[in-house]
């Protein structure tokens, strides 16, 4: 169904209209107490976005967002948050929290997360060709632990077609744009995928991520090591340096990693970022880990498990990572951001900018004013 005003009205009566009979029960339980973080409006979409499965209400919810976007209306769904400027990466942030990379995978609805209050947007992960993901059912909540595992495998429609939304989008504040690798192309020829989305999505991005980190595309993680993650950074430095002069403008590449890695590994990666002149890292994707979910319903299905019980991991990584890299290199912290409070230790443990996603998910928009609040309330 096109995306219009009759469309969405006819999508929210289906949400209205859904099954009382609720398979997360427990959750809801917890929902007729909205905490500090969920405006009661959200509280309430929530309730009925959680009634359908997660796949269903995520792509709902993308609709909405994008329509308000268009419709400029999403201002009005909640408080703007609190001017907050940072200079990071040579860019300018009106505020340090982002939306992260995964839920707008194809530039969809830009405008539309702009208009909540985001400092900064994240696009992608995008591959070269478009490639239709995992099987389904690919995403699982699990409430009781503010989580979700997803095994998506990098689902979106290509780095052309996220251009064109780019093009369409009226946002001029700052895009990252996260980019992959197809699941048919050989980890030994990644490169290649990376190049390509590299030389497409250049002209048009503040930032680029290089996302070496998803445990959804077999061998990926492989990345992140020795001397691969070197010829993958040393090949990414050389045809920016010919991008850079191509365009007349240096786009900076943040490089994003897993938080399963030990400490020495990840002081490896630190060192290696900074050889190859590399402009930041984002810490955290989803972790492997099942610390804080054994024994929940879908505790054990195969993915990447993201929310509160990556949190700690996450925030480890950052630790382990600003330790290294003593400044040289500004670190962006995605991982278990719930409440404000979290955003400013994600902060204090040494990031410039922190990314939402699970805890988007939980809490809503009003998680991002609370965070540039808590994290203003460090200065
Ligand atoms: C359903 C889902 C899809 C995701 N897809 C991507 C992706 O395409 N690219 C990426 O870099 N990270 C992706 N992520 C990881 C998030 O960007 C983030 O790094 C991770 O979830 C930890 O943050 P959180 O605890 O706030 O969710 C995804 C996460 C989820 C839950």
């Amino acid at each position: 169904m096109p995306v219009t005003v009759q469309g969405i009205c006819h999508r929210w009566l289906i949400l209205l209209r859904a099954s009382p009979v609720d398979p997360m029960r427990g959750y809801n339980r917890r929902l007729s107490s909205p905490t500090e973080s969920s405006l009661p409006m959200y509280t309430l979409a929530r309730q009925l976005l959680f009634k359908l499965s997660p796949e269903t209400s995520h792509d709902l919810s993308l609709d909405l967002i994008g329509a308000g976007g268009r419709l400029g209306l999403n201002g009005l769904l909640c408080k703007a948050p609190a001017k907050l400027p940072v200079t990071v990466m040579g860019l300018e942030f009106p505020n340090p929290v982002g939306l992260a990379a995964g839920l707008d995978k194809n530039g969809a609805a830009i405008d539309g997360f702009a208009q909540l209050g985001f400092g900064f947007v994240e696009i992608g992960t995008i591959t070269p060709r478009p490639q239709p993901g995992n099987p389904k059912p690919r995403i699982f909540r699990l409430p009781d632990a503010e989580a979700i595992i997803n095994r998506m495998g990098f689902n979106n429609l290509g780095v052309d077609h996220l251009l064109a939304r780019v093009a369409a989008a009226k946002y001029k504040g700052v895009l990252g744009i996260n980019i992959g690798k197809n699941f048919d192309t050989p980890v030994e020829r990644a490169v290649d995928d990376y190049l390509i989305c590299l030389d497409k999505v250049y002209a048009h991005a503040s930032y680029v991520t290089v996302n070496v980190s998803s445990p959804n595309t077999p061998g990926l993680r492989s990345l992140q090591f020795g001397d691969s993650l070197k010829q993958l950074l040393a090949d990414l430095a050389t045809r920016r340096a010919e991008l850079a002069l191509r365009h007349g403008k240096h786009v900076p590449l943040a490089i994003k990693i897993a938080p399963d890695m030990t400490d020495e590994e990840t002081a490896q990666v630190a060192q290696a970022l900074i050889e190859t002149g590399m402009d930041a890292v984002i810490a955290t994707n989803t972790t492997l880990s099942r610390v804080g979910v054994e024994g929940m319903e879908h505790g054990d299905e195969a993915g990447g498990l993201s929310g509160a019980p990556v949190r700690d991991k996450s925030t480890h990584t950052v630790k382990v990572l600003a330790a290294e890299l003593a400044g040289r290199l500004p670190i962006i912290a995605v991982g278990g951001i719930t409440e404000g409070k979290h955003a400013a230790e994600k902060i204090a443990a040494g990031a410039s900018l922190v990314q939402l996603y699970s805890g988007f998910i939980y809490k809503g928009p009003a998680l991002i004013r609370e965070s540039v609040d808590a994290i203003a309330a460090l200065r």
